[in-house]
C-alpha cells in the first residue's frame, strides 16, 4: 500500500477504501480494538480455521470468561447451597444490580431505569400493560407492517385479549411501494395524522430485515406532540447503537442479549422505564421480585415497590443466564461504544465499497448508506428468485463464511465490531463474488 493513511481505522474516509485483503489486513492491523477479538470464543471451521462469523445480530459469540462466571455460581451453589444467597461472591439476592452500570451505559439510561429481567417478547407483554391504556378513542397502536413477527404477535394478542379490535386499534405502517425501508417523514406523517387517537407509538430501534436505524429522537417527539406513548424494541440496537433512551424522551424500551450483547442463547434480556413513570407508575403486572428489598423478606400482604425500573421484575432472576452478560458488559465498558460504532462504521463501509467493486451486479445493500441510519448490519438482496438467493446464501458457509438468511432474499451480514476483524469482511465480499 503506497498511499499515506492515518493512524488507526477510526481515522478512514471513504476515498481511503480499497476493495482488496491487502487493505483490509492494514484495517486489522490499526484497528484500536482488535484485542477484544481475544476475549471471545471464535468459531472454527473443521481445519481450525477460524470461521467469518458474521451472525451477531443473531447470536453474540461467548466472551473467554463466561465459563468462570458461570463456574462461580455453580460453586457458589455445590457449596453453598441457599447460603449462596446473601454469602456468595456474588450474591444472589443482589446479583441483577451488577448489571445497571453498564446498562444503562448503553441503553444512554440512568441507572435506576434500566433493569435485566425475563425475556424479549415477555418485557414486550409487560410493557404494554403498563404502556398501552386505550382509553375512549385514544386507542391505537401505531406498528411497522414488516415488524419483527414475534412483537406483531405480541401486539395482536395483546389488543385482542384486552377486548380491543386486531382491525381497528393496529395501525400499520409500511416502506412506500419499491421501497425497502421506512421513510422518517411517513411515520411522523402516520403519527400527525393519527394524531389523538394513538395510544402508543411501537417501532423497532434497528429493523431486523433492512438495518435500517430509526431516527428515535424526532420520532418519541413526534409520538408526544400528539399525547401517544412511545416504546422501542432495541432487540437490533443495543450494543449496536448509540441510545440516548433517557434524553431522548422514550417511555420503554425492550431488548434482548443474546444478540450485540452476547448474553448466549436465551439469554435475560432488559428493558427501560423512563424515570417519569417511577413515583406515579402506570399499572403494571407485580411479583416478589418487584418489591423492595428492605422488606420483600417480611412476607407482607401489600406491595412494597422497589425503586425504579426494579419494581416491573416479578421474580428472582435466572443466574446461570445472567452470568454470562457480566463477561460481554466488561469488554462493552473497555471499548466504549463511541468507538465500537466508528469501527462498525469502517466495515460496514468497506464491505459496502468492495461489493460495488467485486460482486456481481444481482448483489444489492438494502441497508441506508447513511451510516446515522445504519448499525453494523448489512443487509444484502439477492435479485431474482428465494431460490436463487437461498442458493446463494448456502454457498457461503463451505467458504467458512457464517451470515442468515431471511425470508424472501436477504443475506444478513453484521459484522459485530468486538470480534469481527476487517479480513471477515473482505471473505464475505469474496465468497459472494
Ligand atoms: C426485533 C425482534 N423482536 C423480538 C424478537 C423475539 O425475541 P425473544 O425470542 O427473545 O422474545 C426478536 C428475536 O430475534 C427480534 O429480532
Amino acid at each position: 500500500m503506497t498511499r499515506t493513511l492515518p493512524d488507526t481505522i477510526f481515522g478512514l474516509a471513504a476515498s481511503d477504501i480499497e476493495p482488496t485483503l491487502e487493505f483490509a489486513r492494514w484495517c486489522d492491523a490499526h484497528d484500536p480494538l482488535a484485542q477484544h477479538r481475544d476475549a471471545f470464543e471464535i468459531p472454527c471451521d473443521a481445519t481450525g480455521k477460524p470461521l467469518a462469523y458474521l451472525v451477531g445480530n443473531s447470536l453474540g459469540l461467548m466472551a473467554k470468561a463466561t465459563r468462570a462466571r458461570i463456574a462461580e455460581e455453580l460453586d457458589d451453589w455445590s457449596k453453598l447451597g441457599a447460603e449462596g444467597h446473601v454469602h456468595g461472591k456474588r450474591p444472589w439476592i443482589w446479583y441483577h444490580e451488577q448489571f445497571r452500570a453498564g446498562l444503562a451505559a448503553l441503553a444512554g439510561a440512568k441507572e435506576s431505569e434500566v433493569v435485566a429481567m425475563n425475556t424479549l417478547t415477555a418485557n414486550l407483554h409487560f410493557m404494554l400493560v403498563s404502556f398501552y391504556r386505550p382509553q375512549g378513542t385514544r386507542r391505537k397502536i401505531l406498528v411497522e407492517r414488516g415488524v419483527f413477527p414475534s412483537d406483531r404477535f405480541a401486539v395482536r394478542s395483546f389488543v385482542a385479549a384486552h377486548g380491543g379490535s386486531v382491525e381497528s386499534d393496529i395501525v400499520e405502517i409500511a416502506p412506500r411501494e419499491g421501497e425497502e425501508c421506512l421513510r422518517m417523514t411517513d411515520i411522523e406523517a402516520a403519527i400527525a395524522r393519527e394524531g389523538a387517537s394513538l395510544a402508543l407509538v411501537l417501532l423497532s430501534g434497528v429493523q431486523y430485515y433492512t438495518g435500517q436505524v430509526l431516527d428515535m429522537a424526532r420520532i418519541t417527539t413526534a409520538a408526544h406532540a400528539v399525547g401517544a406513548k412511545c416504546g422501542w424494541d432495541l432487540a437490533h440496537a443495543m450494543g449496536n447503537v448509540e441510545l440516548h433512551l433517557h434524553d431522548w424522551g422514550a417511555d420503554f424500551a425492550c431488548w434482548c442479549s443474546y444478540k450485540y450483547l452476547n448474553g448466549g442463547p436465551g439469554a435475560v434480556a432488559g428493558a427501560f422505564i423512563h424515570e417519569r413513570h417511577h413515583a406515579n407508575p402506570p399499572p403494571r403486572l407485580e411479583g416478589w421480585w418487584g418489591t423492595n428489598q428492605a422488606t420483600r423478606f417480611a412476607m407482607g400482604p401489600n406491595f412494597d415497590p422497589a425503586p425504579g425500573a426494579d419494581a416491573w421484575q416479578v421474580s428472582n432472576p435466572p443466574i446461570l443466564s445472567l452470568a454470562p452478560l457480566l463477561a460481554s458488559l466488561e469488554q462493552f465498558q473497555t471499548a466504549g461504544m463511541a468507538r465500537l460504532v466508528a469501527k462498525a462504521r469502517a466495515m460496514t463501509g468497506f464491505i459496502e465499497i468492495a461489493l460495488r467493486a467485486k460482486a456481481p451486479s444481482r448483489v444489492r445493500i438494502i441497508t441506508p448508506s447513511a451510516t446515522s441510519e445504519r448499525g453494523c448490519q448489512v443487509s444484502i438482496e439477492i435479485e431474482g428468485t428465494t431460490t436463487d438467493a437461498k442458493a446463494k446464501y448456502d454457498s457461503l458457509l463451505p467458504r467458512g463464511v457464517v451470515c442468515d438468511f431471511r425470508h424472501p432474499r436477504v443475506i444478513r451480514a453484521a459484522p459485530a465490531p468486538l470480534y469481527t476483524r476487517f479480513e471477515d469482511c473482505w471473505r464475505l465480499v469474496e465468497a459472494l463474488a
